[in-house]
């Protein structure tokens, strides 16, 4: 079954038993008595103290055993004499299983910027603070199935390959076998995609949902959680164009339904880090304290365990977009033109506008519902007035929209209108109308941005930096 890892043998009580630790070197520090290696294999944020003695092992070997090599150690686990630890081996055999130049490794154990870290990927895992968001993106993976098992839904495999456009937003990557440099035609001289692998025109899923809804109308209770790809060319802090999505879609359940569902499982799965990752999650609160002490004290922001329990602990706030233009149409930074896009109803909410109503006049989550039909996506439910539709989306400090979601249309006619409206042709949806057509039920859903919940739960600034390889724009290395 392998070694003991780190993580357990720190557990472990020291008995001189033999134990045998394989890990990366992290340091190495040579005192007159003593040659102190600190060992970590990713098991936990903690290293493992190796303790050999002057002469022990040859200066040769030993030359070979620098920070980022790899090593097998063999010895006995005794209680620790230094203070930073509890337990330490003291070493009887040394194998190095890889060396790792010094003048050609490029992490050293110093404080390396997250842009250069960016540059070199294949790396960065080895650094504490990206062992530390990996393990919390495990947990929190983790926590998400758990959560939706618990409660009874299905996880649901929805294709990664697509012919329809989910969110009619157009933004889509293409999927195609035929040579681009020498495209089959159509008599009239367009693309002939009857030529192309599926026989028509194919791309990345920028959702799951539409087959998600096929799911929930058989299943009731499905979630889908998979990459999903986005080719907007959107440079920010919070965009990637490869991005993990969870997506519960639920039969007979209304916005309501939805809304508290959505509250319930964010609160549930950061709750699982707080109890899960307490290590991890002091090391990156510390991390930001650092980071924070150059920001002046009215800027900083709260500690991140404290942030994590506040929105655990407080009911987020719920209103419509319609109360929310209006509490943005009286605030300050629109009376003292202070926005940099303009603020009226119909507007699509730019994130000024999101991080406003949520850092500075709620200060905590909110849910805003009811949003105007023309800036949301064709299935989503036409209230009464016909002006706006079904939808809700939940907003995070630091973050902005971390939800996206509504009640669907379940009426036939309404939603064939609405698919009109926005111009896509309903043959290359027939499927999905016709669970309208069939047995249709109310339903609703949403979906999580994965990314942004770790982005938020471990307080990093760039979503970059919370995926193992990023995708964005001019970026696919790794
Ligand atoms: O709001 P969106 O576009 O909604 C949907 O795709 C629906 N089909 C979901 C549903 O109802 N089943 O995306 C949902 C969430 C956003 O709130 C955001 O958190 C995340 O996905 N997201 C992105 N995350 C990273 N990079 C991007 N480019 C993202 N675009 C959306
Ligand atoms: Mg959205």
């Amino acid at each position: 079954m392998g070694p003991l890892q780190i993580r357990e043998i720190l557990q472990a009580a020291p008995d001189n038993q033999t134990v045998v630790v394989k890990g990366w070197v992290r340091t190495k520090r040579e005192s007159k008595n003593a040659i102190f290696i600190a060992l970590n294999d990713g098991s936990t944020i903690h290293n493992i103290q190796a303790v050999a003695e002057p002469g022990q092992f040859s200066a040769e070997l030993l030359h070979t055993v620098t920070t980022g090599s790899c090593l097998k150690v063999t010895g006995q686990l005794i209680a620790s004499m230094g203070s930073g630890q509890a337990v330490e081996v003291k070493l009887t055999e040394l194998e190095v299983y890889g060396t790792a130049d010094p003048d050609a490794y490029p992490l050293q154990p110093k404080k390396h910027s997250l842009e250069f870290l960016r540059e070199i990927a294949h790396l960065r895992p080895r650094t504490n603070t990206f062992s530390a968001i990996l393990r919390i993106r495990h947990a929190l993976a983790f926590a998400v199935h758990q959560y939706f098992n618990d409660k009874g839904f299905f996880y649901l495999h929805t294709p990664v390959i697509t012919a329809s456009d989910a969110e009619g937003a157009g933004e889509m990557f293409r999927v195609t076998t035929l040579d681009l440099n020498n495209l089959p035609r159509t008599e009239e001289g367009a693309i002939n995609f009857k030529e192309d692998f599926f026989g028509r025109e194919a791309n990345l899923t920028v959702s799951g949902q539409l087959e998600g809804e096929l799911g929930a109308m058989a299943l009731s209770k499905i979630y889908t959680f998979g990459p999903t790809f986005r080719a907007e060319n959107s440079n920010t802090t919070r965009h990637l164009a490869e991005f993990w999505m969870i997506e519960p879609e639920m039969a007979f359940f209304e916005l309501e339904d939805n809304m508290d569902l959505a509250e319930d499982f964010v609160k549930k799965v950061i709750t699982y880090a707080l109890i899960h990752c307490k290590d991890d999650l002091n090391f990156l609160q510390n991390r930001l304290e650092d980071e924070e002490k150059s920001k002046p004290q009215n800027e900083r922001s709260l500690p991140l365990l404290e942030k994590l329990s506040f929105v655990v602990d407080n009911p987020f706030e719920r209103l419509t977009y319609t109360e929310a233009i209006d509490i943005l149409l009286k605030s300050k930074p629109h009376k003292e033109k202070k926005f940099q896009y303009p603020v009226g109803w119909g507007i699509d909410l730019s994130s000024e506008h999101e991080r406003y109503l949520v850092e500075k006049h709620f200060k905590k989550p909110v849910i805003l519902t009811n949003y105007p039909r023309e800036i949301k996506s064709f299935y989503m439910k036409l209230d009464e007035d016909g002006k706006t539709v079904r939808a809700m989306d939940v907003l995070f400090p630091g973050i902005g929209e971390i939800i996206g979601g509504s009640q669907r249309e379940e009426n036939y006619e309404k939603l064939l209108g609405r698919v009109h409206e926005v111009g896509i042709d309903p043959e290359n949806l027939w499927w999905y109308l016709e669970t309208r057509k069939f047995g249709t039920a109310p339903h609703s859903g949403f979906g999580l941005g994965f990314e942004r919940l770790v982005q938020f739960v471990t307080g990093m600034g760039n979503i970059r930096d919370v995926i193992p390889f990023p995708r964005y724009p001019k970026s696919a290395e790794f």
